[in-house]
């Protein structure tokens, strides 16, 4: 077995991708090498201090101990097979494998056991239920979660880079129009004079209740369906009711959710903030009174999940309301894949080839 290990980003010019590339070092993740993918059109791209960006083929992605995948859930469900196949532990952070029964779907504080039921791929969750699970872990675990409501606050970054460009370009046309400086359009007020190309509707200045998509006629989004199958699937516990409205802000790097938690036995607000602050990648900050609690600001560019406004629901006695907090490119995405490889390294669960993997 390996102790440092060649790893390959696959999404290596995405804003998760580039982080995948950097948090194995800032985090002294055993890695040799690392080499970056991404489509034919970066081909040849040069990554500062890592060489340059490869294309994907079957020559290409052979001699991988590690895969860490952040391209999309088609590239994925195309490649992350091949490099299993070829020797590579595959950790996917799209969409792709979530639900798979025989894929563990992990949180390197909640559910790391689940590792070793794995064939070769290990995904990712979403960036807004791995927050939440963070943070509901410990309440799960001393008092039973029976009901989750929960409404978030999701920043354009987790739409991808050409969303983060849409916000921008929109603010500055909104911007320069109250302003009076020449633009382009007529539109008066916040209306924005560019069509929207990434989202339905214009997100500067806006809060757009549909985060990810409706598909097949449903009424939930995909975003939403997947906070409320993830979060059961983590947990390990498919009775918990869940609600979730997922909204997508005009802010770039954070996502906050307001979460009502209803427990099975009696929880008060002090002893579900002890739990907290002893619980691993969890930072409480509650002082109210101060104005002190989680904020987007604060969160960007750290790895801690940040929980406050804990309090009781005056609706009903067994339920707690908290606002949950976390950088949804690091914790939400990047590092939970570098987490889960370091457990993986400490279990001796990497470097072992496919060939040699219990099926
Ligand atoms: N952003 C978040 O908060 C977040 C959180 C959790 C999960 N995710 C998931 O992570 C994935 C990437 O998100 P992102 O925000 O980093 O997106 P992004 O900034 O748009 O980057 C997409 C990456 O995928 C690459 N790519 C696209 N088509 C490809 C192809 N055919 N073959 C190889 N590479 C290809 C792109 O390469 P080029 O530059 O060459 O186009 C780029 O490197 C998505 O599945 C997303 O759902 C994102």
């Amino acid at each position: 077995m390996a102790d440092d290990y060649r790893v390959a980003v696959v999404g290596a010019t995405g804003q998760v991708g580039r982080l995948m590339l950097r948090v194995p070092a800032e985090r002294n993740f055993p890695a040799r090498e690392i080499v970056g993918f991404a489509s034919e059109r970066s081909a040849g791209t040069e990554i500062e201090g890592l060489g340059t960006v490869r294309a994907l083929s079957d020559e290409s992605i052979g001699g991988f101990d590690l895969a860490l995948f952040s391209a999309g859930a088609s590239v994925s469900r195309q490649w992350a097979p091949r490099f299993a196949a070829a020797g590579a532990i595959v950790v996917d952070n799209s969409s792709a494998w979530r639900m798979n029964d025989d894929v563990p779907l992990v949180v390197s504080e909640v559910n790391p056991d689940a590792l070793a039921a794995h064939h070769g791929i290990v995904a990712n969750p979403n960036c807004s239920t791995m927050q939440m699970v963070v943070a509901l872990k410990p309440i799960h675990e001393a008092a039973g979660i029976e009901r989750l409501v929960i409404s978030t606050y999701q920043a354009v970054s987790g739409t991808g880079k050409e969303a983060v460009e849409e916000l921008a370009r929109q603010a500055q046309a909104v911007l320069a129009h109250r302003q009076g400086t020449p633009h382009t359009g007529a539109a008066d007020g916040l209306e924005v004079p560019i069509q929207p190309r990434v989202y339905k509707h214009q997100i500067a200045f806006n809060a757009l209740p549909e985060a990810g998509s409706f598909a097949d006629g449903d009424d939930h989004t995909d975003e939403e369906r997947k906070l409320i199958n993830e979060t059961r699937k983590i947990l390990g516990d498919t009775s918990i009711g869940v609600s979730a409205t997922c909204v997508r802000v005009p802010v770039f790097v954070g996502h906050s959710e307001a979460v009502n938690v209803q427990t099975r036995q009696p929880l008060s607000p002090e002893h579900a903030r002890q739990l907290l602050d002893a619980a691993p990648g969890v930072t409480v900050l509650d002082d109210p009174a101060a104005s002190r609690y989680p904020l987007a600001t604060l969160a960007a560019g750290q790895d801690d999940v940040l929980v406050g406004r804990i309090r009781r629901d005056p609706g009903h006695e067994r339920a707690l309301d908290m606002w949950i907090v976390a950088d949804n490119l690091r914790k939400g995405a990047a590092t939970n894949a570098v987490q889960i490889a370091e457990v993986m390294h400490q279990r001796g669960l990497l470097g072992i080839g496919a060939a040699d993997r219990v099926a």
